[in-house]
């Protein structure tokens, strides 16, 4: 099994959208596809830590390619066959060109039954076209923040933000005991849009606040102007830095 790292040790909600994905890709003949889109900072690449950990048994691989870009996927492809031929093999897997590695990590998919690739944030449908047009059995379960095309090759599932006593419950993952205060959480986990990427910066944050000032100064958000500026610049690069904002181009207007 090749994932790359351990799924969150707090998983919240998202019973349904496992249950979507467990149905989705145990039916059907040939190569099974499974695209899930939403958001940066959604949850997609953690759905599908959570789903291929809890289905390994499945399968007699599983293994996750970062296809950020074109390169990326034949890079992830060439570095499965690296990974297959392990003994007498590995000499020249080593060697083989990444187009060779790829094509036979392509052959041992097309010739085996029960595994699962997950092509994590992929860019472009098209990216990925030439590989699965020369597959017939598997299963691929792809995260993307792109949010159209994806019907051409399979089902879609479209990840929303947490349920709200989801989202409240990571940021009590988060936060001390003696500094949580339920109604501050769940007001502050409406405003941040029950996103997850977002709790989980601002429960960080609050966790090494000097004295857990934030929650801990009264029974609301609205704390000192430090510490609610803080929370909000938290919040603000959370969004900013990592997802959100990027990937609004993609998801919005210029997607499809
Ligand atoms: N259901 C959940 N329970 C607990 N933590 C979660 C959950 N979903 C996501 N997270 C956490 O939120 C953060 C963002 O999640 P993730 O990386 O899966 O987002 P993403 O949709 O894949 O974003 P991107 O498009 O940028 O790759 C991660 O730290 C992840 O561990
Ligand atoms: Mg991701």
């Amino acid at each position: 099994m090749g994932l790359p790292r351990r799924p969150a040790a707090v998983f919240v909600g998202r019973q349904e959208e496992l249950t979507a994905l467990q149905q989705a890709l145990t039916v059907g003949p040939g190569v099974i596809a499974q695209a899930v889109i939403g958001l940066g900072g959604i949850g997609k690449s953690e759905l599908a830590l959570h789903y291929a950990l809890a289905h390994r048994n499945r399968y007699d691989l599983v293994w996750w390619i970062d296809a950020e870009g074109a390169g990326a996927i034949e890079a992830g492809l060439a570095g499965l066959c690296r990974a297959l031929c392990a003994g007498m093999a590995a000499k020249a897997a080593a060697q083989a060109s990444a187009e060779e590695a790829t094509a036979w990590a392509l052959a041992w998919l097309a010739t085996h039954q029960r595994w699962l690739v997950i092509f994590d944030n992929v860019e472009e449908v098209d990216h990925l076209q030439p590989y699965l047009g020369r597959l017939h059995t598997g299963q691929v379960l792809i995260t993307s923040r792109r949010d159209r095309g994806w019907q051409e090759i399979g089902t879609v599932l479209r990840l929303g933000v947490l349920a709200p006593a989801a989202a409240v419950g990571l940021l009590q993952s988060l936060i001390a005991p003696g500094i949580w205060d339920p109604d501050a959480a769940a007001e502050l986990a409406t405003e941040l849009g029950e996103l997850p990427l977002a709790l989980k910066h601002a429960g960080a944050y609050i966790a090494i606040w000097p004295g857990g000032r934030p929650f801990a100064q009264g029974a609301s958000i609205d704390i000192t102007s430090g510490g609610r500026a803080g929370l909000e610049a938290a919040a603000s690069t959370t969004c900013q830095s990592s997802s959100v904002s990027s990937s609004t181009m993609t998801w919005g207007g210029r997607a499809g």
